[in-house]
């Protein structure tokens, strides 16, 4: 399956007659089977980029190349769980009752830890629980690429740390390309094979991380210089 490629992609707003613009001139290569984490400062773009990716919004210029064949999966930035629904409803919303397979289901409501949760409704869960609905979801709709928005932002270290794993596994077993967003370097040095920061809708850098996701070592000397370089880009604003 190939990857998805932005080409010279810019996105404008109007807010007040002002345009602004909020992505300028992107060219990236999102790559098949790998795990792109997107970084950068607070409305820099980044969700912006990901809804051009999932088609959810129009791109003013350039084009992004795509051969549609894949089956995509967004988790938003905030929950969007149907407040009627259970848990257990919310997570196979939209998937065919003939493909749902109870089994496997079962299994991602274990590995969001939600197992008692089940038969619950989005008002009985905290927020962190309501995001691993939605990341569960996600997963149980067995998708080709995911985009996942700041996913894990409202969880625990532990919870975090945690799902990172499972997050991990599901990609080394599915191999699905993963288009992820996140605030937090250290998560991104722990998911990506490419990182990409992104300042004021421009691309300021990226780099790539050959060492496999499922034995980094963050205390690594390359790792930590990696991270003063990241720290670094972000701190400067040009
Ligand atoms: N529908 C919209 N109409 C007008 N402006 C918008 C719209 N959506 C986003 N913007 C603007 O585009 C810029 C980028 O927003 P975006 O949501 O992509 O940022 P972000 O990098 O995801 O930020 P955060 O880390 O806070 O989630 C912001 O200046 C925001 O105000
Ligand atoms: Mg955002």
């Amino acid at each position: 399956m190939d990857g998805i490629k932005l080409v010279n992609v810019s996105k404008f707003y109007t807010v007040e007659k002002n345009s602004i613009k909020v992505l300028n001139r992107i060219d990236l290569n999102i790559q098949a089977n790998k795990i792109t984490v997107i970084l950068g400062r607070s409305g820099c773009g980044k969700t912006t980029l990901l809804r051009l990716v999932a088609g959810l919004e129009k791109l003013d210029q350039g084009e992004i190349l795509d051969d549609n064949s894949k089956k995509k999966a967004y988790v938003f930035q905030e929950d969007r769980l149907m407040p009627w629904l259970d848990v257990k409803k919310n997570i196979t919303f939209g998937i065919d009752k003939n493909d749902i397979d109870n089994k496997r289901i079962n299994e991602i409501i274990e590995m969001v830890g939600l197992k008692k949760f089940y038969s619950a409704y989005p008002k009985q869960l905290s927020g962190g629980m309501k995001q691993r609905v939605s990341i569960a979801r996600a997963f149980a709709y067995d998708p080709d690429f995911i985009m996942m928005d700041e996913p894990f932002s409202a969880l625990d270290f532990f919870t975090r740390e945690q799902m990172q794993k499972e997050l991990l596994k599901i990609h080394n077993t599915s191999r699905c390309s993963i288009l992820f967003v996140t605030h937090s370097i250290d998560e991104a040095l722990i998911l990506g094979d490419k990182i990409i920061i992104l300042e004021k809708g421009v691309i300021k850098s990226q780099y790539e991380i050959e060492e496999e996701n499922d034995s980094r070592d963050l205390l690594d000397y390359k790792f930590v210089e990696l991270k003063k370089k990241i720290i670094n880009d972000l701190k400067i604003i040009n």
